[in-house]
C-alpha cells in the first residue's frame, strides 16, 4: 500500500494546502503534473494505494494541462481524495471536473476539499493563506479522512458542482520578462506548458501559455511580470468577489 500526492501547483499554494492534508501520511510519494517532459503513462497504481490529487481553481475551473496529464495515469481502483485550491474568489465546478477526471483514470473518490491558498495573480487577496489557522483545520480533516481510510470505507463523497461544467474563459495574461532578464532559463525550464523559448524567453507562446504565474514566481531577477496596468485592473475588478475570509470545506 502507497501513499501518493499527484499534484498540480505552479507557484506552490496548492502544494502547501496537499502538504497540510497529508502530514499524517507515511512516506508520502509525490508525482508533479507540472512537468512537461514527463510521461505519464508510466503512473500506475494499486486497489490498495491512497493518492491525493490536488490542483488550483483557474476560473472556476481544474487547468486542463493537470487534467489532461491525470488522464495518462492508471488509478486501477485506488482510493482517492481530490482537493481544489483556491485563491479567495471560489472553486465552483473545479471538483466535480476533478472527480469526473479521477474517476475516469481509474481512481475511487472517497474524500474531497475545498482549500484557500494566496491568489496567484493578486497576491493582496488570501495573502500568505494557508495560514495556521488554515493548516490546523486541513490537519482536522486529514485526521477525519484517515479514519474514514482505516475504516475501509470507499463511500463517494457528495460533491458540490454543476455539470455540464461552467464555460471556460481564458485569460490572456502573458507574463513578459523585463531589462533586468539575463536570459537565464529558469522559466523556460519550469514552465508547465513549454511556452517559453529558452534561447528567447522574453514574451512566451500566446497560444500555450495557461497564465499559472510560475515563471513570474521562479523567475530569481524578479524581472517576469504581468502588465502593471492590466494587474491593476483585475485587481480592482476583483476586489469585491475576492474580499473577506473564504472557508475551507471538506466533502466526506
Ligand atoms: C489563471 C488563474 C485563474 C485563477 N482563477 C481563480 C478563480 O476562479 N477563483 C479563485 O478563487 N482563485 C483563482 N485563482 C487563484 C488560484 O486558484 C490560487 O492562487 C491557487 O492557490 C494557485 O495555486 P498554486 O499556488 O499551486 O499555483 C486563479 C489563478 C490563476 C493563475
Ligand atoms: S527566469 Fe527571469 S531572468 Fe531568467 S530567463 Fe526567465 S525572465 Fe529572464
Ligand atoms: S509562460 Fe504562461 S504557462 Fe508558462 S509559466 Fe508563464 S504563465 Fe505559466
Amino acid at each position: 500500500m502507497k501513499y501518493t500526492q499527484i499534484i498540480f501547483s505552479p507557484t506552490g499554494g496548492t502544494q502547501k494546502a496537499a502538504d497540510a492534508l497529508t502530514k499524517n501520511w507515511p512516506d508520502v510519494g509525490r508525482i508533479d503534473l507540472s512537468a512537461a517532459a514527463d510521461d505519464y503513462t508510466k503512473y500506475s497504481f494499486d486497489p490498495e494505494d491512497v493518492v491525493l490529487i490536488a490542483m488550483p481553481s483557474f476560473g472556476g475551473l481544474a487547468p486542463q494541462t493537470a487534467l489532461d496529464r491525470l488522464g495518462k495515469i492508471k488509478g486501477n481502483s485506488a482510493r482517492c481524495v481530490i482537493a481544489a485550491v483556491y485563491g479567495n474568489r471560489a472553486w465552483e465546478d473545479t471538483l466535480v471536473q476533478m472527480e469526473d477526471a479521477a474517476q475516469k483514470s481509474g481512481f475511487q473518490v472517497i474524500a474531497a476539499v475545498a482549500a484557500v491558498a494566496e491568489h496567484s495573480i493578486m497576491r493582496q487577496f488570501a495573502a500568505g493563506r494557508p495560514d495556521e489557522e488554515d493548516c490546523r483545520e486541513l490537519s482536522g480533516y486529514a485526521a477525519s479522512i484517515m479514519k474514514k481510510i482505516e475504516a475501509g470505507d470507499r463511500s463517494k463523497p457528495a460533491i458540490p458542482g454543476n455539470r455540464p461544467y461552467k464555460k471556460a474563459g481564458g485569460l490572456g495574461m502573458v507574463p513578459q520578462a523585463g531589462s533586468a532578464c539575463t536570459k537565464c532559463g529558469t522559466c523556460a525550464k519550469q514552465c508547465p506548458t513549454g511556452a517559453i523559448d529558452v534561447q528567447s524567453p522574453k514574451g512566451a507562446d500566446k497560444t500555450k501559455c495557461i497564465s499559472c504565474m510560475r515563471c513570474v514566481s521562479v523567475c530569481p531577477q524578479k524581472t517576469r511580470k504581468l502588465n502593471g496596468a492590466v494587474l491593476a485592473a483585475a485587481s480592482l475588478a476583483m476586489k469585491k468577489a475576492c474580499s473577506g475570509r473564504k472557508p475551507n470545506e471538506m466533502f466526506l
